[in-house]
């Protein structure tokens, strides 16, 4: 498995480019099945998830076609194939289940597997399921899979969510558009990649209003058609190289992203004293020369701070002058990176849903391991302003989640390389 190694210090200086979201790129992908015309989608990150995403639709029998140089994907699913989405892919990635309600809208049937825990969290898929009977689907699990049916198309019906749920709200609202009458989805998710979503399906011909609100009502049509859509920036990823230039005390120019994306983590990451200064096409970071205020964080659905930052955020934290309450209140595990942030020299002691975080001056490097997508990244930003050398291994983690992290984080000044591992003789 390849490694990252990191000698920190370096404060970090230049541009970097946000990539499309991955959270968005990825039920966008799957937007694909509820029309037998071709959907254009550009802005396309280059990232694990997104090949594991490919492999789906095209085992689905859709024809995609990538230009990587182009950042675009062609997408044809003229006829389905096969219904059923297996456990080796889905068992590698979660988003899979977003094939569900667009299957069924389509096909009026589906086989997934269902996608398991992972180590964030057990991750029911209960209020996916619970929304596509009120439309009208007969759903049964068996031997792991969902059998889902609705031979004669789904209906329209208004959905409470009992938990704000993003991919559950995606599936639905993709569900919805082509079903007969108006659905309403309410305590629905809100963030950016639910209005991307709707942005790219009203392209397509459906009559979709409230995304982005709590309450999104679709009106079914009986066909959609031909479209183009740029993927919206990574909000992740941009509070992610945010947290890069804050920690190493250097300043990056964020470019084709907004503050607008992340506005609770912008204000948190102002209130530890870190600069941020808003242009036409992103926005700078920069470190103050004061040392960081400890600044208390809890995680809520957006437009709340974010829990995909929670990890970054505390990496931060680790040396701040002060302390910080991180409260996660989205995922029941998602404090994986704590361990290893003190294997550095941080000072955290978990409660429950809780980890008080005191600064201490210096982190040192050391060789960590990567558990989950974010927390691995964590470790990177942790490694970047820790004395030393730090490795983090199992990076296969990093490779869902950010592209080209480390060509990006070395073209602004930092020592950083990935180590391939040795292939045994
Ligand atoms: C999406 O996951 C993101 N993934 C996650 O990003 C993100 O952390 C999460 O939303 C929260 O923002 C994608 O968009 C592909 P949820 P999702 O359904 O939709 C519970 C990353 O690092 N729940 O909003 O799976 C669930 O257990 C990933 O990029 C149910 O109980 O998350 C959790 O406690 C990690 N039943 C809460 O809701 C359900 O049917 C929110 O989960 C569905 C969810």
């Amino acid at each position: 498995m390849d490694q990252i190694r990191i000698v920190g210090g370096t404060p970090l200086k230049g541009t970097i480019t946000i990539s499309g979201a991955k959270n968005a790129a990825l039920p966008l992908l799957t937007a694909a099945i509820l029309s037998d015309e071709v959907l254009e989608l550009t802005n396309i990150p280059e990232l694990a998830d997104i090949k594991c995403m490919l492999e789906l639709l095209e085992q689905h029998g859709i024809q995609a076609t990538r230009n990587l140089e182009q950042k675009k994907v062609l997408l044809h699913a003229q006829s389905i194939a096969n219904t059923t989405a297996p456990y080796d892919i889905v068992r590698k990635m979660r988003a899979s289940i977003l094939v569900l309600g667009p299957l069924l809208a389509r096909c009026g049937e589906a086989r997934v597997s269902l996608p398991g825990g992972c180590s964030i969290g057990t991750r029911p898929v209960d209020i996916h399921l619970q929304g596509l009977e009120e439309m009208g689907a007969e759903i049964e699990l068996k031997e792991g899979y969902i059998h889902a049916k609705a031979p004669k198309g789904l209906k329209g019906a208004t959905i409470t969510m009992r938990v704000v749920s993003v991919t559950a709200t995606e599936n639905l609202m993709m569900a919805a558009t082509l079903a007969d009458g108006t659905t309403k989805l309410v305590n629905a998710a809100r963030e950016p990649e639910i209005v991307d979503l709707a942005n790219c399906l009203r392209a397509m011909g459906a009559s979709i209003e409230g995304d982005g609100t709590d309450t999104i009502t679709i009106h079914g049509v009986t066909k959609l058609h031909h479209a183009q859509h740029r993927v919206v920036a990574d909000r992740i990823e941009t509070g992610t190289f945010a947290i890069a230039a804050a920690i190493t005390g250097g300043e990056l120019y964020l470019k084709d992203t907004s503050i607008e994306l992340l506005p609770s983590f912008i204000s948190v990451l102002q209130k530890t004293g870190v600069i941020v200064e808003p242009t036409s096409d992103g926005f700078w970071v920069k470190a103050s020369g004061h040392p960081i205020t400890g600044v208390d964080v809890m995680t809520e659905p957006y437009p709340g701070f974010a829990t995909d930052l929670q990890a970054q955020m505390m990496a931060l934290m680790t040396v701040c002058q002060g302390a910080s309450l991180i409260t996660e209140t989205i995922f029941e595990n998602r404090f994986m990176h704590v361990p290893e942030l003190c294997r550095m020299g941080a000072n955290i002691t978990v409660h429950g849903s809780s980890a008080l975080v005191r600064g201490v001056s210096q982190l040192r490097g050391a060789p960590v391991m990567a558990t989950d997508l974010r927390a691995s990244v964590s470790l990177v930003l942790a490694g970047l302003a820790a004395e030393g050398e730090t490795w983090v291994n199992r990076v296969y983690h990093l490779d869902r989640g950010y592209e080209h992290i480390e060509d990006k984080l070395r073209h602004c000044g930092a020592h950083i390389e990935r180590v391939k591992e040795a292939i045994a003789a």
